[in-house]
């Protein structure tokens, strides 16, 4: 696993665009819990980045298609398939990633 960033880098809601592995990806803190999703739409490569976050979910900002955030699930059109999470991991006071 790779470390993405310390657990007191980001409030609650907050977000950060990184890299794991070399793969675009964004960190995204709700309460307690992180999520770690791959920063591409799967519907035309539009970077997640700035899509809104709602019920464990975000929106894409070109065309609307929403990814649940634990499994990457398109959960409306025009996407259809998901877009990949990475597993997450906290220990050391840090988060952890790994497809
Ligand atoms: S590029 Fe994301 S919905 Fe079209």
């Amino acid at each position: 696993m790779e470390r993405v960033i310390g657990t007191d880098e980001l409030a609650s809601g907050e977000r950060r665009s990184i890299f794991v592995d070399d793969i675009p990806a964004l960190v995204i803190r709700l309460g307690d819990t992180w999520h770690v999703i791959e920063d591409v739409c799967t519907h035309d490569g539009q970077p997640l980045t700035t899509g809104e976050v709602t019920d464990c979910s975000i929106a894409c900002p070109r065309h609307a298609a929403r990814f649940d955030l634990r499994t990457g699930k398109a959960l409306c059109m025009p996407a259809t398939e998901p877009i990949r999470v990475f597993k997450v991991e906290i220990r050391d006071g840090a988060v952890w990633a790994a497809l």
